[in-house]
Protein backbone atom coordinates (compact mmCIF):
# COMPACT_ATOMS: atom_id res chain seq x y z
CA UNK A 1 0.00 0.00 0.00
CA UNK A 2 1.40 3.16 -0.97
CA UNK A 3 0.47 6.68 -0.84
CA UNK A 4 1.51 9.27 -3.65
CA UNK A 5 0.39 12.21 -5.90
CA UNK A 6 0.44 10.82 -9.20
CA UNK A 7 -0.72 13.01 -12.28
CA UNK A 8 -3.51 12.57 -14.15
CA UNK A 9 -3.01 11.34 -17.72
CA UNK A 10 -6.90 11.72 -19.06
CA UNK A 11 -10.38 11.97 -17.38
CA UNK A 12 -12.89 11.83 -20.00
CA UNK A 13 -16.77 11.36 -19.60
CA UNK A 14 -17.06 7.81 -21.70
CA UNK A 15 -20.67 7.07 -20.98
CA UNK A 16 -23.32 9.32 -19.87
CA UNK A 17 -22.35 10.33 -16.23
CA UNK A 18 -19.57 7.62 -16.09
CA UNK A 19 -15.74 8.88 -16.35
CA UNK A 20 -12.94 7.12 -17.60
CA UNK A 21 -9.40 8.64 -15.77
CA UNK A 22 -5.85 7.20 -16.28
CA UNK A 23 -3.68 8.04 -13.20
CA UNK A 24 0.09 7.52 -13.56
CA UNK A 25 0.50 5.24 -10.33
CA UNK A 26 3.61 2.52 -11.42
CA UNK A 27 3.96 1.30 -7.94
CA UNK A 28 0.20 0.61 -7.78
CA UNK A 29 0.38 -0.46 -11.50
CA UNK A 30 2.81 -3.21 -10.60
CA UNK A 31 1.28 -4.35 -7.30
CA UNK A 32 -2.84 -4.20 -7.71
CA UNK A 33 -4.78 -6.93 -8.76
CA UNK A 34 -8.37 -7.48 -9.83
CA UNK A 35 -10.66 -6.69 -7.39
CA UNK A 36 -8.57 -4.66 -5.41
CA UNK A 37 -8.72 -0.27 -5.08
CA UNK A 38 -7.37 2.57 -4.52
CA UNK A 39 -8.70 5.90 -2.44
CA UNK A 40 -8.95 9.28 -3.90
CA UNK A 41 -8.69 12.74 -2.08
CA UNK A 42 -11.13 14.72 -3.05
CA UNK A 43 -10.66 18.14 -2.57
CA UNK A 44 -11.56 18.99 0.97
CA UNK A 45 -13.91 16.89 1.09
CA UNK A 46 -12.42 14.16 4.99
CA UNK A 47 -13.01 10.99 3.64
CA UNK A 48 -11.40 9.50 0.98
CA UNK A 49 -13.39 8.18 -1.97
CA UNK A 50 -12.65 4.29 -2.64
CA UNK A 51 -12.74 3.31 -6.58
CA UNK A 52 -11.81 -0.40 -7.73
CA UNK A 53 -8.75 -0.76 -10.09
CA UNK A 54 -10.34 -0.92 -13.33
CA UNK A 55 -7.47 -1.66 -15.38
CA UNK A 56 -3.46 -1.11 -15.60
CA UNK A 57 -1.36 -0.04 -18.45
CA UNK A 58 0.98 1.49 -19.70
CA UNK A 59 -0.13 3.49 -23.27
CA UNK A 60 -3.87 3.29 -22.80
CA UNK A 61 -4.85 6.89 -22.56
CA UNK A 62 -7.24 7.94 -24.62
CA UNK A 63 -5.91 9.35 -27.67
CA UNK A 64 -5.15 12.99 -28.15
CA UNK A 65 -5.56 13.33 -24.20
CA UNK A 66 -2.26 12.60 -22.89
CA UNK A 67 -1.16 16.12 -21.46
CA UNK A 68 2.21 15.24 -19.22
CA UNK A 69 3.55 12.84 -22.50
CA UNK A 70 4.63 10.46 -20.39
CA UNK A 71 4.38 6.66 -20.28
CA UNK A 72 4.64 5.79 -16.82
CA UNK A 73 2.38 2.63 -15.49
CA UNK A 74 -0.85 3.81 -14.95
CA UNK A 75 -4.19 2.34 -13.37
CA UNK A 76 -7.22 3.52 -14.59
CA UNK A 77 -10.49 4.10 -12.55
CA UNK A 78 -14.34 4.02 -14.15
CA UNK A 79 -16.69 5.83 -12.30
CA UNK A 80 -20.22 7.37 -11.74
CA UNK A 81 -20.67 10.99 -10.55
CA UNK A 82 -22.98 10.36 -8.09
CA UNK A 83 -22.29 13.03 -5.02
CA UNK A 84 -20.23 16.19 -4.56
CA UNK A 85 -16.47 14.26 -4.61
CA UNK A 86 -16.79 12.06 -7.65
CA UNK A 87 -18.14 15.85 -9.45
CA UNK A 88 -14.95 17.23 -8.18
CA UNK A 89 -13.01 14.40 -9.43
CA UNK A 90 -15.31 14.07 -12.49
CA UNK A 91 -13.61 18.08 -13.13
CA UNK A 92 -9.73 17.32 -13.12
CA UNK A 93 -7.95 17.66 -16.21
CA UNK A 94 -4.93 15.56 -17.50
CA UNK A 95 -1.79 16.91 -16.10
CA UNK A 96 -3.34 17.89 -12.50
CA UNK A 97 -2.30 15.64 -9.28
CA UNK A 98 -3.82 13.76 -7.23
CA UNK A 99 -3.28 12.55 -4.23
CA UNK A 100 -4.35 8.37 -3.91
CA UNK A 101 -3.49 5.14 -1.93
CA UNK A 102 -3.33 1.74 -2.67
CA UNK A 103 -3.58 -1.05 -4.32
CA UNK A 104 -6.07 -1.76 -1.20
CA UNK A 105 -7.78 -4.61 0.03
CA UNK A 106 -8.12 -8.24 -1.08
CA UNK A 107 -8.89 -9.03 -4.59
CA UNK A 108 -10.67 -11.54 -6.70
CA UNK A 109 -9.12 -15.26 -6.98
CA UNK A 110 -9.04 -17.64 -9.83
CA UNK A 111 -9.15 -21.36 -8.73
CA UNK A 112 -6.22 -23.45 -10.96
CA UNK A 113 -8.66 -25.89 -12.39
CA UNK A 114 -10.73 -23.01 -14.03
CA UNK A 115 -10.96 -22.87 -17.52
CA UNK A 116 -14.50 -20.98 -18.48
CA UNK A 117 -15.16 -17.95 -16.20
CA UNK A 118 -18.65 -16.28 -16.07
CA UNK A 119 -18.35 -12.97 -15.34
CA UNK A 120 -21.86 -11.06 -13.97
CA UNK A 121 -22.06 -7.06 -14.19
CA UNK A 122 -24.77 -4.61 -13.08
CA UNK A 123 -23.82 -1.28 -14.20
CA UNK A 124 -20.88 1.06 -13.15
CA UNK A 125 -20.22 -3.14 -11.05
CA UNK A 126 -18.34 -3.34 -14.52
CA UNK A 127 -15.74 -1.27 -12.93
CA UNK A 128 -13.35 -4.18 -11.33
CA UNK A 129 -14.34 -7.18 -13.88
CA UNK A 130 -12.40 -5.38 -16.57
CA UNK A 131 -9.24 -5.71 -15.19
CA UNK A 132 -9.91 -9.49 -14.00
CA UNK A 133 -10.62 -9.97 -17.71
CA UNK A 134 -7.54 -7.95 -18.60
CA UNK A 135 -5.95 -10.38 -16.17
CA UNK A 136 -7.70 -13.97 -17.49
CA UNK A 137 -8.27 -13.49 -20.80
CA UNK A 138 -5.28 -15.14 -22.09
CA UNK A 139 -5.47 -18.45 -20.45
CA UNK A 140 -9.38 -18.47 -19.52
CA UNK A 141 -12.95 -18.39 -21.89
CA UNK A 142 -14.75 -15.40 -20.42
CA UNK A 143 -18.25 -14.77 -21.17
CA UNK A 144 -19.26 -11.72 -19.36
CA UNK A 145 -23.10 -10.60 -18.89
CA UNK A 146 -23.54 -6.57 -18.71
CA UNK A 147 -26.61 -5.17 -17.39
CA UNK A 148 -27.63 -1.95 -17.70
CA UNK A 149 -30.69 0.62 -17.64
CA UNK A 150 -30.37 1.40 -21.41
CA UNK A 151 -27.81 0.93 -24.49
CA UNK A 152 -25.54 3.99 -24.15
CA UNK A 153 -24.16 3.01 -20.34
CA UNK A 154 -23.34 -0.23 -22.24
CA UNK A 155 -19.65 -0.43 -21.95
CA UNK A 156 -19.68 -2.34 -25.69
CA UNK A 157 -20.88 0.33 -26.80
CA UNK A 158 -18.36 3.34 -25.75
CA UNK A 159 -15.27 2.58 -28.32
CA UNK A 160 -13.12 4.62 -26.06
CA UNK A 161 -13.15 2.80 -23.22
CA UNK A 162 -10.83 -0.58 -22.91
CA UNK A 163 -7.66 -1.96 -25.52
CA UNK A 164 -8.33 -5.31 -24.26
CA UNK A 165 -9.55 -7.27 -27.13
CA UNK A 166 -13.09 -9.36 -27.26
CA UNK A 167 -12.55 -11.59 -29.63
CA UNK A 168 -12.31 -14.23 -26.73
CA UNK A 169 -15.35 -12.45 -24.55
CA UNK A 170 -18.43 -13.91 -24.96
CA UNK A 171 -20.37 -10.41 -24.25
CA UNK A 172 -23.94 -10.86 -23.39
CA UNK A 173 -25.72 -7.11 -23.06
CA UNK A 174 -28.51 -6.70 -21.03
CA UNK A 175 -30.76 -3.75 -21.08
CA UNK A 176 -33.64 -2.65 -18.29
CA UNK A 177 -35.47 -0.63 -21.62
CA UNK A 178 -34.51 -3.39 -24.39
CA UNK A 179 -32.58 -0.63 -26.38
CA UNK A 180 -29.73 -3.60 -26.68
CA UNK A 181 -29.56 -7.12 -26.45
CA UNK A 182 -31.79 -8.92 -23.97
CA UNK A 183 -34.28 -6.44 -22.44
CA UNK A 184 -34.40 -7.29 -18.46
CA UNK A 185 -31.04 -7.64 -16.04
CA UNK A 186 -28.34 -9.51 -16.01
CA UNK A 187 -29.86 -11.82 -13.26
CA UNK A 188 -32.42 -13.21 -15.50
CA UNK A 189 -30.60 -14.58 -18.02
CA UNK A 190 -27.90 -15.54 -15.93
CA UNK A 191 -29.32 -19.36 -14.91
CA UNK A 192 -28.53 -19.74 -18.92
CA UNK A 193 -24.85 -19.75 -18.43
CA UNK A 194 -24.39 -21.24 -15.24
CA UNK A 195 -23.73 -24.84 -17.05
CA UNK A 196 -20.43 -23.87 -18.32
CA UNK A 197 -18.97 -21.75 -15.73
CA UNK A 198 -16.55 -22.76 -13.74
CA UNK A 199 -16.48 -20.20 -11.41
CA UNK A 200 -18.64 -16.87 -11.45
CA UNK A 201 -17.29 -13.38 -10.42
CA UNK A 202 -20.19 -10.71 -10.17
CA UNK A 203 -20.08 -6.82 -9.25
CA UNK A 204 -23.18 -5.13 -9.14
CA UNK A 205 -25.83 -3.52 -6.62
CA UNK A 206 -26.66 -4.93 -3.53
CA UNK A 207 -30.28 -6.35 -5.18
CA UNK A 208 -28.12 -7.79 -7.80
CA UNK A 209 -26.61 -10.20 -5.00
CA UNK A 210 -29.92 -10.94 -3.33
CA UNK A 211 -31.53 -11.61 -6.62
CA UNK A 212 -28.43 -13.98 -7.15
CA UNK A 213 -28.69 -15.19 -3.64
CA UNK A 214 -32.32 -16.16 -3.85
CA UNK A 215 -32.11 -17.66 -7.00
CA UNK A 216 -29.59 -20.20 -5.93
CA UNK A 217 -31.49 -20.69 -2.42
CA UNK A 218 -34.26 -21.60 -4.31
CA UNK A 219 -33.25 -23.99 -7.11
CA UNK A 220 -33.53 -27.62 -5.74
CA UNK A 221 -31.10 -28.91 -8.46
CA UNK A 222 -28.24 -28.12 -10.35
CA UNK A 223 -29.44 -26.21 -13.31
CA UNK A 224 -29.97 -23.10 -11.51
CA UNK A 225 -27.87 -23.52 -8.66
CA UNK A 226 -25.15 -21.32 -8.69
CA UNK A 227 -21.73 -22.68 -8.61
CA UNK A 228 -18.50 -20.55 -6.83
CA UNK A 229 -19.17 -17.02 -6.77
CA UNK A 230 -17.31 -14.27 -5.85
CA UNK A 231 -18.65 -10.86 -5.20
CA UNK A 232 -17.43 -7.47 -5.03
CA UNK A 233 -18.61 -5.02 -2.50
CA UNK A 234 -19.02 -1.55 -2.72
CA UNK A 235 -19.65 0.74 0.61
CA UNK A 236 -18.75 3.94 1.77
CA UNK A 237 -15.29 4.12 3.71
CA UNK A 238 -13.85 5.96 6.23
CA UNK A 239 -9.92 4.70 6.72
CA UNK A 240 -9.98 2.30 3.80
CA UNK A 241 -7.77 0.26 5.33
CA UNK A 242 -8.50 -1.35 8.22
CA UNK A 243 -8.92 1.36 11.45
CA UNK A 244 -12.24 2.81 11.44
CA UNK A 245 -14.53 -0.24 11.42
CA UNK A 246 -16.94 2.02 9.21
CA UNK A 247 -17.20 -0.54 6.41
CA UNK A 248 -18.24 -3.77 9.14
CA UNK A 249 -20.53 -6.11 7.58
CA UNK A 250 -22.11 -9.55 8.43
CA UNK A 251 -20.91 -12.73 7.67
CA UNK A 252 -21.26 -16.30 8.43
CA UNK A 253 -17.58 -16.14 9.54
CA UNK A 254 -18.81 -13.27 11.76
CA UNK A 255 -17.97 -9.77 11.34
CA UNK A 256 -15.48 -8.55 8.46
CA UNK A 257 -14.31 -4.93 7.05
CA UNK A 258 -15.23 -4.56 3.82
CA UNK A 259 -11.85 -2.47 3.34
CA UNK A 260 -9.38 -4.98 4.91
CA UNK A 261 -11.22 -8.27 4.29
CA UNK A 262 -13.19 -7.58 0.81
CA UNK A 263 -14.31 -6.09 -1.01
CA UNK A 264 -14.31 -9.50 -2.41
CA UNK A 265 -16.08 -12.19 -0.80
CA UNK A 266 -17.92 -15.13 -1.61
CA UNK A 267 -21.45 -14.86 -2.07
CA UNK A 268 -22.69 -17.16 -0.04
CA UNK A 269 -20.54 -16.19 3.01
CA UNK A 270 -22.36 -12.84 2.95
CA UNK A 271 -25.87 -12.71 5.25
CA UNK A 272 -27.70 -10.25 3.31
CA UNK A 273 -30.86 -9.50 5.19
CA UNK A 274 -28.37 -7.58 7.32
CA UNK A 275 -26.61 -5.72 4.66
CA UNK A 276 -28.01 -2.34 3.39
CA UNK A 277 -25.24 -0.62 1.87
FE1 LIG B 1 -12.12 2.05 7.88
FE2 LIG B 1 -12.93 -0.12 6.51
S1 LIG B 1 -13.11 1.94 5.95
S2 LIG B 1 -12.17 -0.02 8.53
Amino acid sequence: MKQALCHISSNAEVMPGIHLMWIEAPDIAAAGRPGQFITVRCGDFPLRRPFSIHQVGKDNVIAGSDATGTKQPQVAILFKVTGKGTLWLSQREAGERIDIIGPLGRGFTIPPRSKNLLLVAGGIGLAPLVFLMQQALSQHQITLIHGASTAVQLYSNSSQLSTISYQRVQFIPVTEDGSAGQKGRATDILPDFLDRADQVYACGPVGMYKAMTEMSSRAKRSKLKLKKCQVSLEVRMGCGFGACYGCTIDTKKGLRQVCRDGPVFELDDIIWQEVSL
